[in-house]
């Protein structure tokens, strides 16, 4: 298996991957595979990684601007995808692993995510009263800071639009 960013080939296999991933998910209204869509298509997908088993696309993790205390450098993490045969394995943790490290070689000053504080907090997010995200339980959106911001500040986090807004969380 290698990691590999997305080609134009990879949309209708990264839509359905999404789709299959996330079915049944109790907190997911199916919109993740038109999320992505939507970000790429507003040139808003900044990283976008494929996990290719021999031409099949098994995982994928997007990553996309989010707006907080109009500081430039803030992205999120979501949605993330490993193929349901597949999970379990570190497929999920490569990829999230790789684009982070992705967005702190282009000089990131964080990324947030809204998803299980369990599974998030080994890539080191941790929750900050700062950066507030209405909605799903707060301690479901954590935050890894790589340059710290001005202290003080408190603000609602919001993603790019039409995109994540209301994105599942697990
Ligand atoms: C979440 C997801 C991307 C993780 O990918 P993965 O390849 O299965 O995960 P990894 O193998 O890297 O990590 C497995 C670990 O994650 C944990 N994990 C997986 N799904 C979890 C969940 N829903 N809640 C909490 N922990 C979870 C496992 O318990 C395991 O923990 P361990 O290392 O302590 O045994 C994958 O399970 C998936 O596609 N889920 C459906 C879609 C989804 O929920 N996406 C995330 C929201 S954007």
């Amino acid at each position: 298996m290698i990691l590999r960013p997305e080609s134009l080939a990879d949309r209708a296999a990264v839509f359905s991957l999404t789709q299959l991933a996330f079915r049944g998910h109790p907190h997911s209204d199916g919109s993740e595979p038109r999320i992505i869509d939507a970000l790429r298509d507003a040139k808003a997908l900044t990283i976008s990684i494929v996990a290719d088993l021999q031409g099949q696309i098994v995982g994928h993790a997007a990553f996309s601007p989010v707006k907080w205390c109009e500081q430039a450098g803030w992205f999120g993490l979501g949605p993330v995808s490993v193929h349901p045969d597949l999970q379990g394995r570190g497929i999920g943790q490569k990829l999230i692993e790789t684009g982070l490290e992705q967005l702190r070689t282009i000089g990131a000053s964080g990324c947030v995510v809204l998803g299980d504080p369990a599974y998030y907090s080994r890539f080191g997010f941790t929750q900050d009263e700062r950066f507030t995200y209405p909605g799903p339980p707060p301690e479901y959106f954590t935050v890894l800071i790589w340059q710290e911001a001005s202290s003080g500040l408190s603000s609602k986090v919001s993603y790019h639009q039409p995109s994540t807004d209301n994105a599942a969380y697990f």
